[in-house]
């Protein structure tokens, strides 16, 4: 499975934590940035990773800045992408069983490396249970797609 993942200044720590327990994990890993603590809007690194998860140039996305608010509010203006903020395990796993999530969100100010692993690691294992959950997906994805008729990808 390939993970793109992506973060600002404010998730810098963390997502350099992440990457490296992604491919501990045999995970393929390609890092979108930022590589350092310089202050860096967060919708230029959530627009990239969102659009190329949309074109299906990765399985997944991870996007991590200091609350994972404004990743996941970013991210979710992509037609094709449901990006779930989540920091605790109930709610990761929830997000890829109920909502088929494609991408995850995390704010590095809000919990520590222990949970956010245990958080990815539960996130990627899941699978979308489809069935009653596949309706209310597929009501999402007609209503980005009668707001955005011409949009491809
Ligand atoms: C940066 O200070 C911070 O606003 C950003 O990382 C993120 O938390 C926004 O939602």
């Amino acid at each position: 499975m390939r993970i793109l993942i992506g973060c600002d200044h404010a998730g810098f720590r963390l997502k350099e934590d992440i990457k490296a327990y992604l491919i501990s994990l045999g995970y393929e890993v390609e890092d979108y940035g930022v590589y350092g603590e310089a202050p860096f809007d967060y919708p230029d690194i959530a627009f990239r990773v969102a659009e190329d998860i949309a074109q299906g140039k990765g399985d997944r996305g991870i996007l991590i800045c200091g609350t994972g608010v404004g990743m996941s509010i970013a991210a979710n203006k992509v037609q094709g992408i449901r990006a779930a903020l989540c920091h605790d395990v109930f709610s990761a796993r929830a997000s890829r069983e109920h909502n088929d999530a494609n991408i995850l969100t995390m704010g590095e100010r809000v919990i520590g490396v222990g949970l956010a692993r245990e958080i990815v690691r539960v996130w990627l294992e899941s699978e979308f249970q489809g069935d009653r959950h596949a309706r209310r997906v597929a009501k999402i994805c007609a209503y980005e797609e009668r707001k955005n008729p011409t949009r491809v990808g």
